[in-house]
């Protein structure tokens, strides 16, 4: 798996940053599609709010929606180039702001934090990473503060016996699964939520070519009037969901999506 070092040299110094990240959205038939059909509705209780934290941020792709659902929006990732690009970006906000970290790091972050995202980004950080970032939201949140985190869900199948030596037989799949980190799964992240102060309340885990290789988390304090239990799916139907969005955007998505790097 790549390090801390390794991504940040991945994203600031290799990575194409061309389109913004805007080309992750392809198969829903680009951002407002996936943003609008498949990320809104999953977060649409805690929205619109106060202040809301996006780990992970790369050059804004989901803070272009996220900045108009609050009063103040903080950013943060461990990529220079990426931090740089979002402060140009969103330069005319003044409730915007963007801070460079190491990868683990919330130190620059002042509480209290309403609502904390990351999407596409922390599949491929390991559970230590995640259990850093986990540390340190318990402090960080407000009582009713929700976190929405996505993040691999590969540990459950690095459970099986044997299956270290039948993945490293099948490159090709691991070419598939984008990078996604074997230490991390629903269950782990629950468990490092519940050693830190917070409670996973839903975990939908989700799939992509038969096998379920991410997990969506919401989680809170556990002093928190949202605390309950967990509730899980496996969402098997998400890549339809996807397929479905991409159909529509033919139809009803409107927007061009040519903006390019500042
Ligand atoms: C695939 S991009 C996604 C960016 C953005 N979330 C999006 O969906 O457009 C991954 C981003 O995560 C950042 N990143 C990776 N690991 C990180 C970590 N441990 N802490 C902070 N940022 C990280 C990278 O610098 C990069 O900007």
């Amino acid at each position: 798996m790549p390090t801390l070092e390794d991504n940040k040299r991945f994203w600031s110094d290799e990575y194409d940053w061309e389109t913004l990240g805007n080309e992750w959205s392809a198969d829903w038939g680009g951002p407002d599609m996936q943003w609008y059909g498949t990320l809104l509705p999953r977060i649409h209780a805690f929205v619109p709010t106060g202040t809301i934290l996006e780990i992970a941020c790369g050059c804004g792709r989901w803070t272009r929606y996220l900045q108009g659902l609050c009063t103040r929006l903080v950013g943060v990732d461990l990529s220079e180039r990426c931090i740089r690009i979002c402060r140009q970006r969103f330069r005319d906000l003044s409730h915007v702001e963007f801070h460079l970290n190491d990868g683990t790091s919330l130190a620059a972050v002042s509480a209290p934090l309403d609502f904390v995202f990351s999407f596409d980004s922390l599949v491929h950080a390991d559970i230590d990473v995640i259990e850093a970032y986990l540390s340190q939201l318990a402090g960080l949140l407000r009582r009713d503060g929700v976190v929405f985190l996505h993040h691999s869900n590969l540990g459950e199948y690095a459970r099986l016996p044997g299956f270290e030596t039948l993945f490293s037989r099948l490159g090709f799949l691991e070419r598939r699964l984008h990078g996604r980190d074997f230490s991390v799964d629903a269950a782990k992240v629950a468990a490092v939520a519940q050693e830190h102060g917070l409670q996973c309340i839903s975990q939908e885990i989700v799939g992509a070519g038969g096998l379920m290789i991410d997990c969506l988390s919401v989680l809170v304090r556990r002093d928190s009037p949202r605390a309950r239990e967990n509730r899980i799916f496996r969402n098997t139907g998400f890549t339809r969901e996807k397929r479905n969005l991409r159909r529509l955007a033919r139809l009803y998505a409107f927007r061009q999506d040519d903006e390019k790097q500042h």
